[in-house]
């Protein structure tokens, strides 16, 4: 019976794939006012630039690679039951292998429709959306939880971090919440490590990897497999 091995990942972890982190020197949040592009009161005051923000996202994505820390997650799915939840709104871990990906903050190259939020559509690569898109009649917005708003995938997530055996939290300030707070659904005694090269402050039971995805996430092959 493999462990169930449990993987938090935020925008660190495709730092290494050319896409911008948030909060590093240099982030998109010093280049964009996160309010305007990236909350439930910029999208009503100014849907097209949100809109715009999102298309140069997604344009941005043919342009770039899963990296080998996306990779050695797929490996790790030879040894291990893994289950992949991410911060991230990429399709890195999808495009590397990974089987079992979920998206607490949406999907780039996802859009659903503004009056029935069950309706969801994946948009062909390039295709563009504004405020006047239609699909199937309806008008659309990008199928990403804005601040301001419900993380409806949140409430699973907690109960696939419950039944981790192990948990690992890779590339993320943990300073978004609710996403920050899964670490906190681990069953007692749970092992619990972090890889990041400017790690936040975590409990003192953390295992610490200071380094970068890549090299942090082989690095944990290497303790895991010697715990085998
Ligand atoms: N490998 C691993 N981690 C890295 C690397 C790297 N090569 N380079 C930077 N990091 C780390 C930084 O040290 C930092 O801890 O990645 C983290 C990036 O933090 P943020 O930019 O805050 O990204 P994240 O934590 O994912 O943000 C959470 O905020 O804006 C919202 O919805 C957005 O999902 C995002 C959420």
């Amino acid at each position: 019976m493999k462990k169930h091995l449990v993987i938090s990942t935020g925008a660190g972890m495709s730092a290494e794939s050319g896409i911008s982190t948030f909060r590093d020197a240099g982030g998109l949040w010093e280049k964009y006012p996160v309010m305007q592009v990236c909350s439930a009161d910029g999208f009503a005051r100014d849907p097209a630039i949100v809109h715009k923000f999102y298309n140069e996202r997604r344009a941005q994505l043919d342009t770039v690679s899963p990296n080998a820390g996306h990779r050695a997650l797929v490996d790790l799915e030879q040894h291990f039951d893994v289950d992949v939840i991410t911060q991230n709104v990429d399709d890195l871990h999808e495009r590397a292998g990974s089987t079992r990906v979920h998206h607490l903050h949406g999907e780039l190259r996802k859009v659903r429709a503004i009056d029935d939020d069950t309706l969801v559509y994946t948009l062909r690569p390039r295709e563009c959306t504004t405020p006047d898109t239609r699909i199937d009649g309806h008008a659309v917005r990008p199928h990403i939880v804005f601040f301001q708003e419900a993380v409806p995938e949140f409430e699973p997530a907690t109960k696939i971090v419950a039944g981790a055996d192990i948990f690992v939290i890779i590339g993320t300030t943990l300073s978004v919440y609710p996403a920050a707070a899964l670490l906190r659904y681990v069953r007692p005694g749970t092992p619990v490590y972090y890889i990041d090269p400017n790690p936040a402050d975590v409990p003192a039971d953390v295992h610490v990897i200071r380094a970068g995805a890549s090299e942090g996430i082989a690095e944990l092959a290497r303790i895991l497999l010697d715990k085998k």
